[in-house]
């Protein structure tokens, strides 16, 4: 299966799940202490990209904190829920790979990127952290997620239920590989932390030890 293939898999399957990825998560924030933790980066009223922003739980929370929001995500369902939940908002609907062909480079004051980066394969990822540089403003804060581990592998999507086939596309990565790239895309890491999670709505049968990364393009 090819890089494109991966990604339209992502799509499809959330495209299915995204009624109850919405009514579990769509208005709560479980990583309250790490939204905090970007919060402190962010100019007063400054510009959010949110990428693969899902059924909308960023958008209500940055939103009331009157920060300028625009998020991105390749899902038509999970913008129908989103817009059920939270009513209508700026939402593109595509790939995270065509990002650049929405808006200026050096425009974002931040991007927001969690839980959804490790959706893409190690090329796009790379290629990602490349463009999400030049969107973002000189001394702008990027923050993201990621699964610890190693290689790629479809793993069962708990919602889905149908344990053993083994369909989301998952991409796992090592600390030391996200650590260089971010450097050698002009980045410095402000913040780093690791949280494992495990039990049901989680991906992975032990669970995932998740790493979020605040880094702040320099000028
Ligand atoms: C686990 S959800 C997280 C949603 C949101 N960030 C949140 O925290 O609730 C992953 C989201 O990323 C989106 N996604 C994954 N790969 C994508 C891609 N290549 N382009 C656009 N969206 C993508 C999915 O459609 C899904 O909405």
């Amino acid at each position: 299966m090819n890089s494109a293939d991966k990604r339209k898999s992502v799509k499809r399957d959330y495209d299915l799940i995204a009624e109850q990825y919405g009514e579990e998560f769509g208005s709560y924030i479980e990583d309250l202490d790490i939204y905090d933790e970007f919060e402190k980066y962010l100019p007063k009223g400054g510009s959010i990209l949110d990428l693969g922003c899902g059924t909308g739980r960023t958008y209500a929370h940055f939103s009331k904190k009157g920060y300028q929001y625009v998020g991105l995500d390749f899902s038509n369902k999970m913008k129908e829920k989103a817009f059920d939940l939270h009513g209508e908002f700026p939402y593109i609907v595509d790939d995270i790979m065509n990002v650049k062909a929405h808006f200026d480079a050096d425009s974002f004051g931040a991007v927001f990127a969690v839980y959804s980066l490790f959706h893409l394969p190690k090329e796009d990822f790379e290629q990602t952290i490349v463009n999400i540089r030049d969107l973002l403003k000189a001394g702008g804060v990027f923050l993201l997620s990621y699964q610890k581990g190693e290689g790629e592998e479809f793993v069962d999507e708990p919602y889905l239920k149908e344990e053993g086939r083994g369909i989301l596309y998952m991409n796992y990565m090592d600390k030391s590989y996200v650590d260089k790239l971010l450097k050698d895309n002009g980045f410095e890491t402000k913040y780093e932390a690791e949280k494992h999670e495990e039990g049901e709505g989680v991906i992975g049968e032990d669970g995932n030890d998740a790493v979020y990364v605040i880094a702040k393009k320099q000028k």
